[in-house]
């Protein structure tokens, strides 16, 4: 998705703007600008190509090399962006930032505004030349045409007249060669926090390009703006209304939390992080003596928790399949009915919401925008919803007001690792909870308590188990297409496992229920489609047993994930997991089929911290 980065104060602009959308290139983009006020001008430097062709062209410009006339120059205020293309093909016309003719207002913006095609058709006829395909471009010309004739009209007047004519979702900062100390940000469905410095403020879609250089942040509500400058901001509601005050809260990330370190990539530096993420996961959570679990993030006593009569987990993606994860769980261990629901589908189905369920909702980036409107959704039909998210402050997490923090670190890799397995044993500490205010026994509750304390030191096992998990990986990486065979509490996993592999290495790979493999999917068995059959040691064994030998039958190869001890020779490859309380191993089997599919895609030479056509966190529909 789309990145913002807005900077005033004393320093070189041009650094930080790259800086920081460097480090937003793991959302996804396809070209980047920036925009800095320099002597009294904008110097505009654009490419369709990464943020280093960014950072050269400007370094270009900088020692006189490009030619253009145009480019950058030193100044202490600008704005940068990294572009996913919605309107209009990704090239350097259509980057961001955007001016208006003259040249007098820059802006960057995040979302889509659905009423464009009429805003640009209104410019046009009153004799405005657009110079690009996209809906930002008009929001410039516009605004400039406020402030234009009219020395006393506030920069954040003008954005705030021209955004009461708007439809849709966007994030945007704007600069002004008038307002030379200030920039002015509004947010409307697409994130956007402030960074409050020494005498300098940041702004950005992310934390991320915010942290090397301040970790006091604010984030802005939808349906506000502000006015930001060096030593000072105010925010007020798009409609008028005040918005209240605002203390800048510490984000709990740093910059090394985004350094790569001795890793070659994110994603592998999150697969190796995940026995530290499960502590922080598990840390003050876990209550030995009444053998039961702390949520302190849910606002509800035993009475209220009792009175849950369901369950129900929306997220999209993977958050799904960890809420797939945390409905067996809830079921196994608290006897409550719990199902699982994609966030995009649950929002546009007209759903009917019971008060007696307990809503979940799943995400990482807590930006969601379909897991978003389905809380919207949910609250409006007054719905007892609470986040299951990993941003502090993140939109999911503010909507819903209370919930469980997942603790797994900042995710900078577009494939959920360790946000994934934090959710799963989050889930499994709110099985626990609500299975201790009912039927569990004490007896039940302490040998899952256990079980949890033993899972980072088991994940740890896996990992250490690396070389031979790429050695099968690098068997099967050439087939085209996979199966990912699960059973009962494997399912969700098996599903998981299947969009891991076609995320980031472009195989085809499709996720089935053991049992339905007869019914249809059988036909497709063949030597050249490979299948993962993940057989924890449940009571359910022999059944997977049974189903490796129908494969097999059919000629089809077979790579076995298991915590049990099968017959010699059974299956083509064995990847082990070690043996775990039966409730809990799914979270364990999660991790050697993150390693299959980061292994493949490496020996397919994908990139696989930005896998094509995909973004990080969608916070568009
Ligand atoms: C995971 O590997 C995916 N990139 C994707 O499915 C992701 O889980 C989904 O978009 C939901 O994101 P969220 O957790 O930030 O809401």
């Amino acid at each position: 998705m789309c990145g913002i980065v807005g900077y005033v104060g004393k320093r070189d602009a041009i650094p930080v703007l790259v800086e920081g959308l460097h480090r937003l290139e793991y959302r996804g983009y396809d070209s980047a600008g920036l925009a800095v006020l320099h002597r009294g001008r904008l110097a505009v430097t654009k490419t369709s190509g990464r943020v280093q062709d960014l950072r050269d062209k400007v370094a270009a410009t900088a020692s006189g090399k490009a030619s253009s006339g145009k480019g950058s120059g030193k100044g202490s205020i600008g704005i940068g962006h990294t572009r996913w293309a919605t309107h209009g093909e990704p090239n350097e016309i259509n980057a961001h930032p955007h001016t208006d003719t003259a040249g007098r207002v820059a802006i960057v913006h995040n979302g889509i505004i659905e009423n464009a095609e009429q805003l640009r058709e209104q410019l046009t006829a009153s004799g405005v030349k657009l110079v690009s395909d996209t809906d930002t471009e008009a929001l410039a010309h516009l605004i400039a045409a406020e402030l234009t004739g009219d020395d006393s009209m506030s920069l954040e007047d003008a954005v705030v007249r021209v955004l009461g004519a708007v439809e849709g979702a966007y994030g945007l900062v704007v600069l002004d060669t008038k307002h030379p100390d200030q920039l002015v940000v509004a947010r409307n469905g697409s994130p956007i926090v402030l960074g409050v410095g020494e005498n300098e403020m940041f702004v950005a879609s992310d934390v991320s390009a915010l942290v090397r250089y301040t970790r006091q942040v604010i984030y802005l509500e939808d349906g506000e703006v502000a006015t930001i400058r060096a030593n000072d901001f105010h925010s007020t509601s798009l409609n008028g209304a005040a918005a209240g005050e605002k203390t800048p809260m510490l984000v709990d990330a740093d910059a090394l939390d985004y350094e790569l370190g001795e890793f070659s990539d994110y994603m592998s530096k999150e697969i190796h992080e995940q026995p530290d993420a499960l502590r922080r996961a598990l840390m003050g959570r876990l209550d030995e003596r009444f053998a039961t679990a702390r949520l302190g993030g849910i606002n509800l006593d035993a009475r209220q928790l009792r009175a849950i009569r369901q369950v129900k987990f929306l997220g999209c993606g993977s958050a799904y399949y960890a809420g797939q994860m945390g409905a067996h769980l809830v079921e196994e261990l608290a006897r409550i009915p719990a199902d699982a629901e994609p966030a995009s589908e649950f929002r546009y189905r007209s759903p009917v919401v019971d008060p007696d369920t307990l809503y979940v909702a799943v995400s990482q980036s807590g930006e969601t925008s379909d897991t978003l409107m389905a809380v919207q959704e949910l609250k409006r039909k007054g719905g007892q919803v609470i986040g299951a998210v990993n941003v502090v402050g993140s939109a999911i997490g503010r909507e819903c007001g209370h919930g469980i923090f997942l603790h797994a670190g900042p995710e900078v890799s577009v494939a959920s690792t360790k946000a994934l397995t934090n959710m799963a044993v989050n889930f499994a500490l709110l099985a626990l909870l609500l299975g201790r205010v009912r039927d569990l026994s004490a007896a039940h509750g302490e040998r899952i308590v256990e079980g949890l304390r033993n899972l980072p030191d088991q994940v740890g096992r896996i990992l250490a188990a690396e070389a031979e998990i790429a050695s099968v990986a690098a068997q099967f990486a050439g087939a085209e297409r996979m199966f990912f065979i699960g059973r009962v509490r494997g399912w969700p996993v098996a599903r998981e496992g299947a969009q891991k592999l076609k995320e980031i290495s472009y195989v085809h790979a499709e996720a089935y229920q053991a049992g339905e493999l007869k019914h249809g999917p059988l036909a497709l068995i063949s030597p050249e489609m490979p299948s993962v059959v993940l057989i924890p040691s449940d009571d359910l064994v022999a059944k997977n047993i049974s189903t490796i030998e129908q494969i097999k039958a059919r000629g089809g190869p077979v790579i076995a994930v298991t915590s049990a001890d099968l017959p010699e020779g059974l299956a083509d490859a064995v990847i082990s997991v070690p043996k775990a309380e039966p409730e809990l191993e799914p979270i364990l089997f999660n991790i050697p089929l993150q390693m299959l599919a980061y292994h493949a895609a490496a020996k397919l030479g994908r990139d696989i911290d930005k896998p094509r056509n995909l973004a990080k966190s969608v916070t568009v529909e």
